[in-house]
């Protein structure tokens, strides 16, 4: 992009993102910031990006007839895609045809949307390490690659599936049964195809926020931000802090997966690498192409968040990955089944030293919904954790 207009006038800079939750409305709050006209789409009405773009949009994401007329129609600079479910063929089809740039590449986004594309990539192509893994299309096949490969302890995921719907542990045979039961029933489409991974008994697990951004010479540079540690629970995030302690042979070890997985997915943004540590040892296990949830803590941790780092690079903007103060960020939950709820508590939430609050404006809540998220910095990040999650508890959503 080589200049950038004036919303709402021809020569507006359009961004479409596809998919309106929370990352995707701190990334249009960036681009707003940047004078960018912007266009929220999501599956539902009144999403929380659609708050506050220019326009929303309500359309079907995975139906490729629906996702070209609606990109054709608007014809955005930009496409970025905020999820995964959506119809990535047709992107790239787009793509080729030059009707749009998908950030950061529309084939980046169809090897990212479900478990298979990326881990064969990584694993088969790039020969990063891994957990050893094996995809199956029944339980006899499960209970093969379980036998003949995998072992116990293993876990379950339906291939296509995240914040840890239909994901499963299984300590021995007896589990088996269940666990695939569970991701059937959990997995986005039902078409049955599971990754079965060995279980990898880590120290720790971090995020790598690393960024494709330009340089003054106009070639792609990569900058990577301070790892974030978190905490996983049932597969989705409750907890995270930055920058999480490493020795520097694992910070480097890291760096270099990081490196590998990006230079191949291409294109300009920020990813969101996700590695198992253990000593100096690092696994791959897998990468959104796009800011990553656990990344809400650099709100308060970063000069240039991770949306805003996102939003900066795709433009063809420098960035700027210097940590500002360590921090901690807590995930606040819905609690209960309902629409238009109230949160109490939140002056006492703020009340807590260094924290800050972002509720996120779901029209929906359900009891394990992410609907809010609390932030914390202080110089000790054990501090900013225990006030993180202290500012989480104290608020309290309800039913009216
Ligand atoms: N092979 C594994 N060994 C140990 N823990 C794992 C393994 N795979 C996943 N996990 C745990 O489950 C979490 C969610 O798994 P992940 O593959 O990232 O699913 P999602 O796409 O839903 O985020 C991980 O962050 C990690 O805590
Ligand atoms: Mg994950």
């Amino acid at each position: 992009m080589k200049t950038l207009g004036t919303p709402l006038s021809p020569h507006a800079t359009k961004v479409m993102l596809l998919g309106s939750g929370e990352l995707g409305k701190e990334v249009l709050i960036a681009l707003q910031r940047l004078g960018v006209e912007t266009i929220a789409v999501d599956r539902y009405a009144n999403a929380p990006g659609q708050q506050v773009a220019h326009h929303a949009r309500t359309i079907t994401m995975s139906d490729p007839l629906q996702l070209k007329a609606l990109i054709e129609a608007e014809r955005p600079d930009l496409v970025v895609p905020e999820i995964e479910a959506i119809a990535t063929p047709m992107l790239e089809e787009l793509e080729a045809a030059g009707t749009v740039r998908v950030i950061p590449t529309a084939r980046a986004a169809r090897l990212t949307m479900d478990r298979e594309g990326i881990r064969r990539l990584a694993a088969e192509t790039l020969g990063l390490p891994t957990s050893p893994y094996v995809f199956c299309d029944s339980l006899a096949e499960l209970q093969a690659a379980i036998d003949s490969k995998i072992g116990y302890p293993c876990i379950v995921k339906p291939v296509m599936s995240s914040s840890g719907k239909g994901q499963s542990k299984i300590s021995g045979p007896a589990d088996v049964q269940t666990a695939w039961d569970y991701a059937m029933a959990g997995g986005r489409v039902s078409h049955g195809r599971v990754i079965v991974e060995g279980f990898i008994d880590f120290d720790y697990e971090i995020t790598q926020l690393t960024v494709r951004a330009l340089g003054a010479d106009g070639k792609v540079e990569t900058h990577f931000c301070d790892p974030i540690g978190h905490i996983q629970v049932s597969g989705d995030y409750v907890e995270s802090w930055q920058p999480h302690p490493m020795p520097l042979p694992a910070i480097q070890r890291s760096r270099e997966i990081a490196k590998a997985v990006t230079d191949n997915l291409g294109g300009q943004g920020l990813f969101g690498v996700e590695l198992f540590v253990k000593g100096d040892e690092v696994w791959f296990s897998e990468v959104s192409p796009r800011p990553h949830d656990t990344g809400m803590v650099t709100l308060c941790t970063q000069w240039q968040n991770e949306f805003e780092l996102h939003a900066r690079a795709i433009l063809g903007l420098p960035v700027n990955t210097a940590l500002k103060s360590p921090g901690a960020s807590a995930v606040i939950y819905g609690g209960v089944d309902a629409q238009g709820i109230v949160f109490d508590g939140v002056a006492e939430a703020l009340r807590v030293p260094n924290t800050d609050i972002r509720l996120f404006g779901k029209p929906e809540s359900f009891v394990k919904r992410r609907m809010g998220v609390a932030l914390a910095f202080d110089a000790d990040v054990e501090v900013a954790r225990s006030r993180a999650k202290q500012a989480a508890a104290l608020v309290k959503p309800r039913a009216v």
